[in-house]
């Protein structure tokens, strides 16, 4: 902390950035102020750590000492006993090793890089499809037509869920991974427990339905893997496919919304890519780093350890903001400047360590496809209407994406 800022003075940035009452539309000048301030910010009645640096939350993140907190601790902040979403059997990202370890390697199976490259000409088509009907609109509301449909296509595919089966789970995995965010209120717990069990309705049927009639996807494989005993049982299914289905596509629908509005935002930018597609994979982690779809996560000290030279203790909890790690002008010159030729080094947004995110290659290879086609197809992308972000603190992404597209 600097000399002149105490954890009293810098609790209302905290708090805010937190979520409390809501999360600023444009956090980035409060990280920036937070960092600057207190790269790492422990506030006692908060009663966790705060880290912004990208060395920090990179740390941080591999730390084996620094894990999930057990499911009878309350890590929700606030602290106080508070109600947390609770879940039958957690999936690998609430999960410490050795039960994080096979859950992981089990379900690994199905992302190796191979896999997911064979997908490369059905996610073309998809996006296609998407693209199409962008077309037809004209002035499209980019969001319902293109970065959510093709996210949930791909993942639904993947999982076994019909595609007809798909639109409903929008609004239902939106409830549910509001449950990622650090403070929560009952209603917003409320929610989250009625998403989960429609989702672990809806996937129990669908087990079922495998296990009488098995097909080439996931949910047929993790039902094939419980017979054989390396899956302990329908609980852990269930929370597998949850977890795929809402880390899956939210996340990836956000990358290519903020994406594409930050090429908009930086028409430069936007030729450049156009007129160089090489620079797709750079221009892809560029967006990510940009406007990181995952902005927070946590850990919880399951033993004593150090972030840098500062000790933290067994019990505490730190929160590794993502999206501040990314704008860390230590890390990345001129942090603020979107740059679709930038090379310094991963950006923060698919976490770090063991729970590295699973699905990394499969949304680059999406955002690509994705970018690459809708620079083919339209040679003019105009925005009609500043958006706002949604109100979550954990997954950033915006409500909604007016484009006019002309061929
Ligand atoms: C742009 C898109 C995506 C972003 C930014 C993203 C980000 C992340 C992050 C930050 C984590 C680590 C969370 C933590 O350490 O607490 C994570 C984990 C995970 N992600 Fe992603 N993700 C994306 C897409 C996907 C996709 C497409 C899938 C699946 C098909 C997926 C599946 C997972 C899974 C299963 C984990 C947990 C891994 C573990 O605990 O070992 N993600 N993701």
């Amino acid at each position: 902390m600097t000399s002149q800022a105490t954890a009293e003075d810098l609790r209302p940035l905290a708090v805010e950035l937190l979520g409390s009452p809501a999360p600023p539309q444009d956090p980035y000048p409060k990280y920036h102020e937070l960092r600057r301030a207190a790269p790492r910010y422990r506030d006692p009645e908060l009663g966790t750590w705060l880290v912004t640096t990208y060395a920090d939350c990179s740390q941080v993140l591999r730390d084996p000492r620094l894990g999930r907190a057990p499911q009878e601790v309350d890590s929700q902040l606030g602290g106080g006993g508070a109600r947390r979403p609770r879940q039958a059997r957690p999936s690998m990202l609430f999960l410490n090793p050795p039960e994080h370890t096979r859950q992981r390697k089990l379900v690994n199976r199905g992302f190796t890089p191979r896999r997911v490259e064979a997908l490369r000409p059905h996610v073309t088509e998809l996006a296609d499809e998407c693209l199409d009907r962008v077309a037809s609109a004209g002035e499209a509301e980019i969001m319902d037509l293109l970065a959510f449909p093709l996210p949930v296509a791909v993942i639904g595919e993947l999982v076994g869920v019909p595609r007809e089966e798909q639109a409903q789970f929008r609004g239902v995995a939106q409830e549910l991974t509001a449950g990622l965010d650090p403070i929560q209120s009952d209603e917003s717990i409320d929610r989250v427990e009625r998403a989960r069990e429609f989702f672990r309705a809806y996937f129990l049927d669908l087990a079922a339905q495998r296990r009488a009639e098995p097909r080439e996807d996931l949910m047929s494989v993790l039902v094939d893997a419980e017979e054989s005993g390396d899956i302990l049982d329908e609980d852990e299914i269930l929370s597998v496919v949850i977890l795929l289905f809402a880390a899956g596509f939210e996340t990836t629908t956000n990358l290519i919304g903020s994406g594409l509005l930050a090429l908009l935002h930086h028409p430069e930018q936007l030729a450049r890519l156009r007129d160089d597609r090489s620079l797709l994979p750079t221009a892809v982690e560029e967006m990510l780093r940009y406007e990181s779809p995952v902005q927070v996560n946590g850990r919880y000290a399951l033993e004593d350890t150090h972030i840098g030279d500062q000790p933290i203790r067994a019990g505490e909890s730190v929160v590794t903001f993502l999206g501040a790690g990314n704008r860390d002008p230590q890390q990345f010159a001129d942090p603020d400047r979107f740059d679709v030729a930038r090379d310094q080094g991963a950006p923060l947004s698919f976490g770090g360590g063991i729970h590295y995110c699973l699905g990394a290659a499969l949304a680059r290879l999406e955002a690509q496809v994705v970018f690459d086609r809708l620079l083919d197809r339209f040679d003019h992308l105009e925005l009609l209407e500043e958006p706002t972000f949604r109100p979550s603190v954990t997954l950033r992404g915006v409500e909604q994406l007016r484009v006019r597209c002309t061929p």
